[in-house]
């Protein structure tokens, strides 16, 4: 089951194969966490806790709906889906602790640090990031190719990826940012590992570089889109759809895309961004359709 071959048959019905891969990544990412019975057991459950909540798996999806594009088989991707949400859900551990955001509620239950302890949740980050790069180090192949996909994902974790936009907006609370300063916020802190979940199977693949380039516009597009989409939904959304609590950046008083430009500017700039991304990927040889599909779904999501 883990192992079948992607579909490679046209697919219409976008949101019935997302919903399959997310089945299919569930069972890939419990494979990779240690049990929770496992010494230091606190640590583990921390981990599982946070990592198998229910979040979106878009960064996964992204990762299995980019290699579908290019030909890649499933089980040669299932290590870089397991690495991207692996850092990701280290990021929103460390991104909810009192130091940074300060949130008690994340995916409709209380954060890491809230079930557990403050140390315990630093650490449940800690690991995951190192389980991440472990994956990657077993699951990729042991050739150029295989480096350069771990490559692409240590640049966008760091301080030149996810790590550096999160230093920005820690930076910006209680400030205003003018557009490029937002836009370059969101780009790192979000951006970032969401287009390394585009360009890592490009990678991967060999893929000729005027096509890695246009799918890296796609990802760097729609990776700015789906933050200012989650600035948006901070103040439009319903926390019960979106498992976190609502007006939690102006509690902050933190400069977001909705703050800094106002909600109807932040919607028409997604959009746009959302329309970028689409004519990327006409540029794109292969069947883009479900990525197509993704751009759309990042902008108008509800949770
Ligand atoms: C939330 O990410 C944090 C941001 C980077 C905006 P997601 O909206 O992907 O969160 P989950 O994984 O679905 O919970
Ligand atoms: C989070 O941005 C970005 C990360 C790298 C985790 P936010 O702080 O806006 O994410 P949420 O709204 O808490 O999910
Ligand atoms: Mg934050
Ligand atoms: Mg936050
Ligand atoms: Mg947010």
């Amino acid at each position: 089951m883990l192992h079948q071959r992607l579909p490679l048959i046209p697919v219409t019905d976008h949101a019935a194969e997302i919903e399959a891969w997310q089945v299919r990544f569930e069972a890939v990412l419990d494979r990779q966490l240690p049990p929770e019975n496992q010494d230091p057991a606190i640590l583990h459950q921390a981990m599982r806790y946070s990592a198998l909540s229910g979040g979106k798996r878009i960064r996964p999806v992204l990762v299995y709906a980019t290699g579908q594009t290019l030909g890649l088989l499933g089980e040669q991707l299932d290590p870089i889906a397991a690495a991207v949400e692996c850092i990701h859900a280290y990021s929103l551990i460390h991104d909810d602790l009192p130091a940074m955001d300060d949130d008690n509620l994340r995916r409709g239950r209380p954060t890491c640090h809230r079930a557990f302890d403050e140390a315990t949740a630093i650490l449940a980050g800690d690991a995951l990031q190192a389980l991440a790069f472990e994956v990657l180090a077993h699951g990729v192949p042991p050739s150029g190719n295989g480096l350069a996909v771990i490559k692409e994902i240590a640049r966008a974790c760091g301080s030149a990826g996810m790590a550096g936009g999160q230093a920005l907006d820690l930076n910006a609370v209680g400030r205003q940012l003018d557009e490029s300063g937002l836009k370059e916020m969101h780009r790192l802190k979000t951006g970032a590992l969401i287009r390394a979940s585009v360009t890592a199977p490009c990678l991967l693949a060999g893929t000729d570089r005027q096509t890695v380039s246009h799918l890296a516009h796609f990802g760097d597009s729609i990776g700015l889109a789906f933050q200012i989409h989650d600035d948006i939904l901070d103040v439009a959304g319903n926390s019960e759809l979106t498992g976190k609590n609502t007006l939690a950046d102006a509690a902050l008083a933190k400069p977001t895309f909705v703050s800094v430009l106002g909600l109807e500017e932040s919607r028409r700039q997604a959009q746009e961004l959302r329309d970028q991304a689409l004519s990327s990927l006409d540029h794109v040889p292969g069947d883009t359709r479900t990525l197509a599909w993704l751009a759309g779904y990042v902008v108008s999501r509800d949770r």
